[in-house]
């Protein structure tokens, strides 16, 4: 699919087969969201252009790409995306964070937006929209919409877990806006949950069910 990266890479599996494993305890899930994520943040940010500057080496003085990063915010999309945030602040710590709150109505699966705080300046501002889970792209969707009535030009959106479906439907509607994920599932079930998945995402990083 166009603008859609699935991280291939044997590592990411292994921590995604911990990740899936029902078994797995909150604390271990946590970490485990935080550390995809730093590798997610990595590969979204292939194409960064990075700022000329001298570094004075032990030995040589050289040119060479800095990156700016004031240039850039992370939009965490509460609760689950929250779990992802450490992990990319790890590797762009002058990031600012914009969060957005939204949550699935339980028997329409439509997102709900129940919170938006931005910095004052995010229409200058790369935005890297953080969510484990893609699962119809209703909630990628209207996230993104947030951040482009607020005039932010350049959007990236990273997460775990996509589904066909939600794929689908984000790159149709906002075919700028590059995906990186670790993995691409196979399809929602009935009730909007992505198969084979890992459940809840929210729940099982705060341990609320
Ligand atoms: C989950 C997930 C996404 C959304 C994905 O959040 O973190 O935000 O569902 O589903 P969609 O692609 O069909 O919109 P949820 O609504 O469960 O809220 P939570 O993070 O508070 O648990
Ligand atoms: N939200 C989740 O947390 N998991 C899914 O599978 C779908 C939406």
């Amino acid at each position: 699919m166009k603008n859609v990266t699935a991280i291939d890479h044997p590592l990411i599996e292994h921590k995604l087969s911990i990740l899936r494993d029902k078994h797995t305890g909150t604390k271990l899930f946590r970490e485990l969201v935080s550390e995809i994520g730093a590798y997610l943040i990595y590969e979204a940010m292939r194409d960064v252009e990075l700022e000329e500057t001298t570094v004075e080496t032990p030995i040589k003085t050289i040119k060479m790409g800095r990156l700016n990063e004031d240039n850039y915010a992370f939009a965490p999309i509460m609760r689950a995306g929250m779990g992802m945030l450490d992990g990319v602040l790890n590797v762009i710590p002058n990031a600012k964070i914009a969060h957005v709150g939204m949550y699935r109505d339980k028997h329409t699966y439509e997102p709900v937006n129940y919170f938006f705080k931005a910095p004052e300046d995010i229409g200058d501002r790369e935005v890297i929209i953080l969510d484990p889970m893609l699962a119809t792209g209703g909630s990628a969707c209207d996230a993104i919409e947030l951040f482009k009535n607020k005039g932010v030009k350049k959007i990236r959106f990273i997460c775990l877990i996509a589904a066909p479906e939600g794929l689908e439907k984000v790159t149709t509607e906002h075919p700028d806006v590059p995906i990186i994920c670790a993995h691409i599932d196979d399809q929602l079930n009935d009730h909007k949950y992505i198969v084979p998945g890992l459940g809840d995402a929210g729940d099982r990083i705060f341990g609320t069910k």
